[in-house]
């Protein structure tokens, strides 16, 4: 094994607070939650989609915890090979295997008294999942190539993933034990396409961070507002980045936008899987406005087929996802009377769009949990 050329900086001390448009309210809740996790010490999964935003809230929950003022090193698990990674993280002596010049601190330990933050933490080999969960249950570190042991580290663990991990458990790919360990608060960050709201301001977000004074035109932030961004927040700055690469005047318009955006936005190639979410996502906000109520305008639907089962439940989904599994919340959500609560749940239960709410509780060991 030999090192990579370049050499290693990845502590950063005292990470600046990262900017976070959040407008929506999923986005939000998200916040919210992270900042109430981040006061405490538990270790934290945060799962989404690729591009979601899951590293501005690794940061986020660091800047707003006790660890603040320690370091905050980031550890791509999937960059690395498997003996790199062991080396990244627990370091080695020298002479441990060829390029092992000097003596090398991992990065476990330079995050002491901080946070290490392991991204695509589902990236990790059988190997590494194990001498992962050693280190969690001890704190040791033995570095590759010594047998004496060991020092010790106080760090705070926060994961991130794109993959399902219980998926994974069940497939044995990832060890049970270890989900268990890095899962003690878990914060979904929601795709881009459930929070629409935040898309002006990431647009605008986006055109500010390349010095641009580029204007949207309404018609372009509308199109731009429909497409469902299947890449997240990342393909929305790229698109942004090439929109205003190619826009020669100070106004962007419909014109000017990729064409299979403008294609798929507008509904002319939707897939079924696509119109399925649009439809979610268009009932969730008109119940959250207050446009529809629940009763007259979803029940009917429902009842008269205009919506399919599926639809409901992603709606409840969407919701829960919100209110953090709480379904009396949902009732504020959803501006439905509170008294009407049993009449909801069994309405749900009846259809089988009950979703349970123990998949969007943040922060808490699901068992042991009631619905309220
Ligand atoms: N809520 C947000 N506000 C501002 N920028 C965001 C937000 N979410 C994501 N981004 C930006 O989008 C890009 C992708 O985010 P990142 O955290 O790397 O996603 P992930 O880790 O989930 O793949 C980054 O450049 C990030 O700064
Ligand atoms: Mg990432």
């Amino acid at each position: 094994m030999t090192l990579p050329a370049a050499s290693f900086d990845y502590r950063q001390r005292r990470v600046a607070e990262p900017f976070l448009v959040a407008t929506a309210p999923p986005m939000q809740a998200v916040l919210t939650a992270a900042k109430r996790i981040a006061a405490g010490h538990l270790k934290v999964l945060i799962t989404g989609e690729s591009g979601v935003g899951k590293d501005l809230v690794a940061r986020y929950i660091h800047t707003q915890s006790p660890r603040a003022q320690a370091p905050f090193v980031a550890v791509n698990c999937a960059g690395l090979s498997e003996t790199l990674l062991e080396s990244e993280l627990f370091g080695h002596v020298r002479g441990s295997f060829t390029g092992a010049h000097r003596d090398k601190v991992g990065r476990l330990q330079m995050a002491n008294h901080g946070t290490v933050f392991l991204d695509e933490v589902g990236e990790m080999s059988p190997r590494m999942q194990a001498l992962l969960l050693r280190f969690l249950e001890n704190g040791e570190i033995q570095q590759v190539g010594s047998d004496s042991i060991v020092t010790r580290a106080d760090v705070r663990v926060v994961a991130a993933t794109n993959r399902d991990l219980g998926r994974m458990v069940l497939d044995g790919q990832f060890r049970e034990d270890l989900l268990y360990r890095i899962k003690v608060a878990h914060l979904h960050v929601p795709p881009l396409r459930e929070r629409r709201e935040d898309i002006p301001a990431l647009v605008e977000h986006a055109i500010g961070r390349l010095g641009s004074s580029c204007a949207i035109t309404p018609d372009a932030m509308q199109v731009l507002q429909r497409y469902p961004w299947p890449g997240n927040v990342r393909e929305l700055q790229n698109v942004v980045e090439q929109v205003i690469s190619v826009a020669d005047q100070p106004h962007v318009s419909v014109n000017d936008l990729p064409r299979a955006l403008v294609a798929s936005a507008l509904g002319t190639v939707t897939r079924s899987r696509e119109r399925r979410r649009q439809i979610a996502d268009d009932l969730y906000q008109s119940l959250i406005s207050g446009e529809y109520d629940f009763w007259n305008h979803v029940q009917t639907l429902f009842l008269n087929r205009d919506i399919t089962r599926h639809d409901l439940r992603e709606t409840v989904r969407r919701g829960l996802r919100s209110t953090g599994g709480s379904y009396r919340r949902l009732l504020t959500l959803f501006h439905v009377q509170r008294t009407d609560y049993k009449r909801l749940l069994n309405f749900l239960a009846a259809h089988d769009c009950r979703v349970d709410f123990r998949e969007f509780r943040f922060g808490e060991a699901a068992a042991g949990t009631t619905a309220d």
